[in-house]
């Protein structure tokens, strides 16, 4: 039995680096149930009790050495296939690198925290969309300039004989998306739809053919502008801070009436003037107005009963504003020297 024990031991320590590749092959060899140092284990069970002080005592000991070993061959085997310069699993886990949200999807999540904290869902329509929830259901007149080629990309359109709705488009704005809901839910809605949109526009620093807008609609009874006033109020101040002023001009859109335009006093002067504001002292947020009752019709929502605001933003205009970028198109082109600037805002 020693002399078992010495030669296994032997051949053990004469174990050169590289002849077992896989240390599992070592572990099976001589510590697995049928291995060699196993074997032993069983055999000692026969030897005669004068013996087995001085057996055991080397037995344990060559267990003890066999699977020092064991771990060596394992530590070498992780160094040497893992420790290459491109690979270290040894090099320390900080710093790490952290990726960024894009300032896009940023913003985007502000203007939903903020409408979600007075009661407005999220809902969601298709890029893909036909002339019917784009521009029909919304009041736009047949020989609306918005329709023509100039702005809006078509997928296919039927000729000019047949009947327009069945026209297939990419959305121009996330209007649509009031269109759906409208049709698919009963008032009161509270509802914000954020989404990307299609124009076709030459690509320049204040144009670009893609980017994202939120579109807000509440429909309920009795829904006067002065809710759509204060809604505006707490969200240009929810997002730009507590000293914001808001200011509403008239204007147009044919889904809405009144329809009016937002202006936010100046971020970077606070409306004293500055180059950013072109010296008014104001910055163009956002469209709104008063649900038309022929959309709500449309809709098949009783014009007698219930009245709605609606307002559109452009989410990178929010953003250009919010951290000072002067060119649209750094949106898309997913440089990471932009990008990493905004590491530390999510
Ligand atoms: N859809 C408009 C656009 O893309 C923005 C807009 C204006 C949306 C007024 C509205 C609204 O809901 O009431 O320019």
């Amino acid at each position: 039995m020693i002399d078992k024990i010495k030669e296994i031991r032997d051949e053990i320590n004469n174990v050169l680096p590289g002849t077992f590749q896989d240390p599992e092959v070592f572990r099976i060899k001589y510590l697995s149930r049928k291995g060699k140092v196993s074997l032993l284990f069983d055999e000692f069970k026969n030897i005669p009790p004068a013996e087995k002080k001085e057996i055991g005592k080397l037995l344990n000991l060559l267990k003890q050495e066999a699977n020092a070993k064991y771990s060596n061959l394992k530590e070498l085997l992780i160094k040497t296939t893992f420790s290459t310069k491109e690979n270290d699993l040894f090099r320390p886990s900080f710093p790490v690198n952290k990726g960024s949200r894009h300032p896009v999807s940023i913003v985007r999540d502000e203007i939903i925290s903020i409408f979600s904290r007075i009661g407005f869902t999220v809902s969601e329509g298709p890029e893909i969309e036909d002339d019917d929830h784009v521009f029909t259901k919304l009041n736009f007149a047949p020989e609306h300039p918005a329709r023509d080629m100039q702005d809006t990309f078509y997928i296919f359109r039927i000729s000019e004989e047949e009947s327009a709705p069945e026209d297939i488009l990419l959305r121009t704005h996330t209007s649509s998306v009031q269109v759906r809901v409208m049709q698919s839910q009963k008032p009161p809605i509270r509802t914000i739809s954020p989404g990307r949109v299609f124009r076709n526009e030459a690509i320049s620093a204040r144009a670009h053919c893609i980017f994202h807008q939120v579109e807000g609609l509440y429909i309920d009874k009795n829904v006067s502008f002065a809710d759509l006033k204060q809604t505006l109020l707490y969200f240009a101040v929810e997002m730009f801070g507590k000293d914001t002023r808001i200011r509403l001009r008239p204007s147009y859109f044919p889904f809405t009436e009144p329809s009016g335009e937002m202006d936010v006093s100046c971020l970077i002067c606070g409306g004293k003037g500055c180059n950013v504001c072109k010296y008014t002292g104001w910055l163009e947020i956002l469209g709104c107005g008063i649900v038309h009752p022929n959309v709500l019709e449309a809709c098949k929502i009783d014009s007698s009963k219930f009245t709605g605001f609606a307002f559109g933003m452009g989410i990178e205009r929010l953003a250009m504003l919010k951290y000072q970028i002067n060119d649209l198109r750094l949106f898309f082109e997913n440089d990471v020297r932009f990008l990493n600037q905004f590491c530390s805002s999510f």
